[in-house]
Formats: C-alpha cells, sequence, structure tokens
C-alpha cells in the first residue's frame, strides 16, 4: 500500500503532483512519500507490538538524513554498515543504545567509533573480527556487546546477488563453528555475549527459507544456554521483500503479520528481545524515480524510449535483472493501445537498460515517466558515472514537498577534484 496514484489525470505523491516537483526541481529526480513510510513502519513494528522489539530499520537502503529523522520519529532504530551510516543514523538523533553495526569488514576506527558512542551491539561475522573487536573494546577500558552472525545455510530463493545465507556466500560464521566460536567469545575480557544474529538475504517472498533458518537459529540458542552463555536477543536481520510487479502473484511478499506469527512461534518461548533489520519492507513502496523522455527513437527492430534518467540514478535493472513498474505520470486513457519499448537511459552502455518490450501506453518526447517501487537502493546505489550529477531526492508529507537531496552542479562535481600542480 502506497501513496501514489493519479488524481484530475496526473500522478500525485500524497497532496502534491509529481508535474509541479518536475518543474521545480527538473528531471530525473527520487521522490518518497512520508505517509508511506511511517505506514511500512508502522506495519511492521505494530505486528511485534506484544513482544520486546527492536526495529532496526536498514540504513543502506535508503540513508537519507530526513527519512531516517521521519524513522526516528517513529520510534526506528538503526542497522548500520559503515561509520558514514553510523554518523547518519546519529545525526538524525537514533539514540545509540537503538543501534546496531553489522557488515563482514569493519575497521578498528569505525569499531572505536561505535564503541564510544555505546550502541547496542555489533554482529561480528568472523573470528579475526572477534579478535580485532576484543582490541579496540580493551584499549578502550571497556566491553562490546555482540551477536554473532550465523550462517545456517538455507538458500533464500532470491536472485544470486543478494543471497547470503548460503555456505558459499561470505556472510557469517559457519553454523559448524558457531558453538566453539561462541565459546571463544566467551573467554574474551573485551568481550560481552548477547545474542545471535542471522540474515539469509533480500527480497525474499516466501516464509519457508525464512522458518528453516529461524528454526535452526533457534535450537541454536537453546543449544549456546546449555553451553552455559547468556543469550537474550535474537536479531533476525531483514530481508522481507515487497511486490514489485503489478498483477504478479508469485512475487507478492507475505504480509507481515503472518511473518511477525510465524516468529512468535519459534522465538516465542525463547525469551529474547527480538532485533529486526528491516530495510526494503519500508522503503520499497516508499519511492519512486520520475524521468523524462528525451526521444522516442524508431530502431530496426525495436522502438527506443530514450530517457535523462540512466543506470546510474536507478542500477537495478542493470545489476540484478531487476523489474520495475513503469508508469505514465499523465494518466493514459482506458481503452488506449499498448505499445512496446524498450527504456533506456543516456549512458554509453547496453547495460543502460530499464526495461525491454515493454507495453506502455504511446508515450512522447517530452513526457514523464515513474519506475515505481523505487524507494530501497535506489537513490543509495547512485553515482556519478559519465559525469552525470547526483540525482536529486525530494519528500512529501501531504500538501509539503522538500528536495532533501539536492542535484550538485557540475562546477561542485568537479570541485571535488584537483590537479597537483606538478603535472
Ligand atoms: N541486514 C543485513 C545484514 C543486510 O545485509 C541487509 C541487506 C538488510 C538487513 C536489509 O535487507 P532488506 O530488508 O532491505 O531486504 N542492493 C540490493 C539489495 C542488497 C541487500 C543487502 N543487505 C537490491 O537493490 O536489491
Amino acid at each position: 500500500m502506497h501513496h501514489f496514484e493519479y488524481r484530475a489525470s496526473h500522478l500525485h505523491a500524497e497532496d502534491v503532483s509529481l508535474d509541479v516537483i518536475a518543474r521545480d526541481v527538473g528531471t530525473p529526480f527520487y521522490c518518497y512519500s512520508a505517509a508511506t513510510l511511517r505506514r511500512h513502519y508502522r506495519v511492521f513494528a505494530d505486528s511485534f507490538h506484544d513482544c520486546d522489539t527492536l526495529v532496526a530499520f536498514s540504513v543502506k537502503s535508503l540513508s537519507n538524513l530526513a527519512v531516517l529523522t521521519l524513522l526516528q520519529k517513529e520510534g526506528a532504530g538503526a542497522d548500520v554498515v559503515s561509520g558514514g551510516e553510523l554518523a547518519r543514523a546519529l545525526k538524525a538523533g537514533i539514540p545509540a543504545d537503538k543501534i546496531v553495526f553489522s557488515g563482514v569488514g569493519k575497521t578498528r576506527d569505525e569499531m572505536a567509533a561505535a564503541l564510544k558512542t555505546g550502541i547496542h551491539q555489533f554482529n561480528v561475522e568472523s573470528v579475526p573480527e572477534l579478535q580485532v573487536l576484543n582490541d579496540v573494546a580493551l584499549s578502550h577500558n571497556t566491553s562490546a556487546s555482540i551477536a554473532l552472525r550465523i550462517n545456517p545455510d538455507v538458500a533464500a530463493g532470491t536472485h544470486d546477488k543478494i543471497s547470503t545465507g548460503r555456505a558459499e556466500d561470505k556472510f557469517g560464521i559457519p553454523w559448524a563453528q558457531a558453538r566453539e566460536v561462541y565459546n571463544l567469545a566467551g573467554s574474551l575480557q573485551g568481550i560481552s555475549i548477547k545474542g545471535v544474529d542471522v540474515h539469509i538475504g533480500s527480497q525474499i517472498t516466501d516464509l519457508a527459507p525464512f522458518e528453516k533458518a529461524f528454526n535452526r537459529t533457534a535450537d541454536l540458542v537453546r543449544t549456546l544456554r546449555e553451553d552455559g552463555h547468556q543469550i537474550t536477543r535474537l536479531d533476525l536481520g531483514g530481508g522481507l521483500g515487497v511486490p514489485y510487479q503489478h498483477g504478479d502473484d508469485k512475487s507478492t511478499p507475505p504480509h507481515p503479520e503472518h511473518y511477525a506469527e510465524m516468529i512468535k512461534r519459534i522465538a516465542g518461548p525463547l525469551d529474547v528481545q527480538l532485533i529486526f533489520e528491516p530495510g526494503r519492507m519500508i522503503t520499497g513502496n516508499a519511492g519512486l524515480l520520475v524521468s523524462r523522455i528525451i526521444y522516442n527513437k524508431e530502431g530496426e527492430s525495436r522502438r527506443f524510449l530514450i530517457l535523462d534518467a540512466a543506470m546510474n540514478d536507478l542500477i537495478r535493472p542493470a545489476l540484478y535483472d531487476a523489474w520495475h513498474d513503469v508508469i505514465p505520470i499523465r494518466e493514459p486513457a482506458k481503452q488506449q493501445e499498448k505499445v512496446s519499448y524498450d527504456l533506456v537511459g543516456p549512458v554509453c552502455e547496453t547495460g543502460d537498460t530499464f526495461a525491454r518490450q515493454r507495453q506502455l501506453p504511446p508515450l512522447e518526447e517530452g513526457d514523464l515517466v515513474a519506475f515505481l517501487t523505487a524507494g530501497a537502493y535506489g537513490a543509495v546505489q547512485a553515482s556519478q558515472y559519465n559525469t552525470r550529477p547526483l540525482v536529486p531526492e525530494v519528500l512529501v508529507d501531504g500538501d509539503k514537498y522538500a528536495v532533501i537531496r539536492k542535484r550538485p552542479t557540475t562546477e561542485e562535481i568537479l570541485a571535488m577534484e584537483s590537479v597537483p600542480d606538478w603535472l
């Protein structure tokens, strides 16, 4: 459920026409709906209202400070994976004791910064990381609260590039070594064991792999307790998918309430604090990318719509073969016959293709289109490839809107670089 709809024949974000934003901000731009972000956060958090829960929003999915501030006001914590994301979360007012630090490659400096602020927990992914964290904590006369991220060896049935819970993936501590590594952690003075962490992948649309992984993890919690460890937290990661393709029932994800029921059944008896790291589920459908058609080009065998957005603005189709529904900003007439288009950007690569042979109402040069479900992993993965300026972001809330990341000028982009005087 989102708050983008046609009103008076024009696509609106809440009460604001996207035409108006395009006129004021220029294209391309990302637009987020505050009501949708709040709604998704609440649906998730409310599903666990009867449990001790920390909802640590996965900052990587959409890390704009305005969005983090909005979610912080809803009570969200943060799941961060770098010192930069930690700084963002703190700047947005998210209390340190609601922040978890994930990721396979935390550096000493990042660990030290997180320890100083007193974050809730580090999710540790390897023995070498555990040893370095112990070292850093001791050198700061403190101890680090941790969960070990365990790799449950479960295939999530999602795209290869975003599957993380199989034995061959780089993430987490191998299942068979879990007890041994917990015993090692228990012997380290700078480490304070709090829980177990698991995250099996992203855009998962079926409850079965979650259930399998969580059952294994619950068994592990019982075993670790028998081994004498105090396990008081269970971090179940993120990964709940969102619908990308209108009318495709196969990719319809489970409702958060069903996800919650399954988890309560498995984890309820363990009496632990539940931690979640949802990203896409909160931000995916809360954002779209608006672009203008520069040219309508008749190819040998295809008709191309060349847009002013490109793979540097939204890389998901190029990188993961991702599907994003595309709709015109001006509402098409109901009975209009569809035309088959390839939607491409101006970047000099064939990979700069958003969609092939997409059936759309007839479109003209100058028309605006929106890529739906682009809130998660859209703007955050944008680059300045081809010296195209970083795509701006706009937040709508009711009848108000604001640019929450501006489009840099070419001068600003060039000012980041310098030519050594010895050249
Ligand atoms: N926790 C951990 C440890 C993660 O690695 C991730 C995502 C999440 C939570 C949040 O997962 P979510 O709830 O958003 O599925 N760029 C890709 C997705 C990469 C996901 C990386 N990890 C895409 O555009 O599909």
